[in-house]
């Protein structure tokens, strides 16, 4: 079976198909960087425009891509996201499944990065515990099987992705935070700043990621923003960002008695924690997956993914269709 993915929930209009057979056709992502970098920020409405523009030459260039114009079915991110992006990838998927007389599905985006490491070879086999970390989220969910899934923790208040964002900018760095973070962190000074580990001392496997970023911001707030220092603060908040996650990892991994744990969205994309991960890995003796980088950001080949999944598992979406731009993980149905 051969699937079109598009995913349009954010700011990267994403376009992929999978062939259940052969893996991975084709992919490309358009990112809309230029747009949204002046404003620090996500604009909802210019990423609305953005994926307008580009999905129709983007579908085509996969398509082609690929080998060929068929595809069993178009798969298509309904939620979560900003209303006005989904509903761009949303229309334009639905449409095109109806016009090509395939099924449709509409697809949770934590479903496409939960699922996202099974794009490679080395690939996890249920039950696992996935670590969810992206812009909007910051998840710990028992993964039994398809949609069998138990959230054990989420955050209270910024995900982990949005307070590497807002630290980035006030310490002058570019849109989006994480990676303009991770790289002026190569320089920091690791013994200048300590920041807490935010609810690390409480039981459960909760976050709270606000607090970082005003702990950075009073520091800041006395200092000069010379290059060492912004190194020094992004190197204290990476470390401890980073730590938390791990923290809470590591004890829903131990209470839940998970031998396996895999990482997905985002912040997934973070070398130390990829680095921290993996030689915690061996010495506790649990299996690590995540996807390769550019499948833990946003992109269509983990929504052509989860499509195929969820298409082979029945999902037949409605000629009308609807965008769900909050929509709680645990709500998704179970397949055999
Ligand atoms: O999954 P994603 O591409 O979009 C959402 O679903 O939100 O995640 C985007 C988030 C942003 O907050 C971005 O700053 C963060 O992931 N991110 C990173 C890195 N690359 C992207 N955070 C830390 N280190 C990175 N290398
Ligand atoms: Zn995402």
């Amino acid at each position: 079976m051969r699937v079109l993915g598009i995913e349009t929930s954010c700011d990267d209009t994403g376009v992929a198909v999978y062939d259940s057979d052969r893996g991975l056709l084709a992919h490309k992502l358009a990112s809309q960087l230029q747009t949204h970098g002046p404003y620090g920020g996500v604009v909802p409405e210019l990423a609305a425009r953005d994926h307008i523009r580009v999905l129709n030459p983007l579908v085509s260039l996969v398509l082609d891509e690929s080998g060929g114009r068929h595809v069993d079915g178009v798969a298509y991110t309904v939620g979560p996201g900003l209303a006005s992006a989904l509903l761009v990838g949303a229309a334009f998927g639905r449409a095109l499944a109806f016009g090509w007389g395939v099924p449709a599905a509409g697809i949770h985006h934590m479903e496409g990065h939960l699922l996202a490491p099974m794009l490679e070879e080395d690939r996890p086999e249920f039950p696992f515990l996935a670590l969810l970390v992206s812009g909007g989220h910051s998840l710990l969910v028992d993964v039994q099987g398809i949609g069998l899934y138990q959230l054990l923790g989420t955050t209270r208040d910024d995900a982990v992705g949005e307070a590497f964002d807002k630290t980035a900018k006030l310490l002058g760095l570019s849109y989006p935070g994480g990676p303009a973070i991770a790289q002026a962190a190569q320089k920091g000074n690791p013994d200048r700043f300590h920041f807490p580990r935010p609810m690390t001392n409480r039981p459960g496997f909760d976050f709270s990621f606000s607090g970082l970023k005003t702990y950075a911001r009073n520091i800041v707030e006395g200092l000069e923003l010379n290059d060492q220092t912004v190194a020094d603060v992004a190197w204290a908040f990476q470390d401890a960002a980073i730590d938390t996650l791990i923290i809470k990892s590591l004890r829903a991994l131990d209470a839940h008695r998970h031998q396996c744990l895999v990482i997905g969205g985002g912040v997934g994309a973070n070398i130390e924690l990829r680095r921290r991960l993996g030689s915690l890995a061996k010495s506790h003796g649990f299996s690590l997956y995540y996807p390769r980088s550019q499948f833990c950001t946003d992109n269509g080949a983990m929504i052509a993914y989860a499509g195929w999944i969820r298409l082979k598992g029945g999902q037949r979406d409605r000629l009308g269709f609807s965008v769900r731009p909050r929509w709680p993980l645990t709500d998704l149905a179970p397949i055999a």
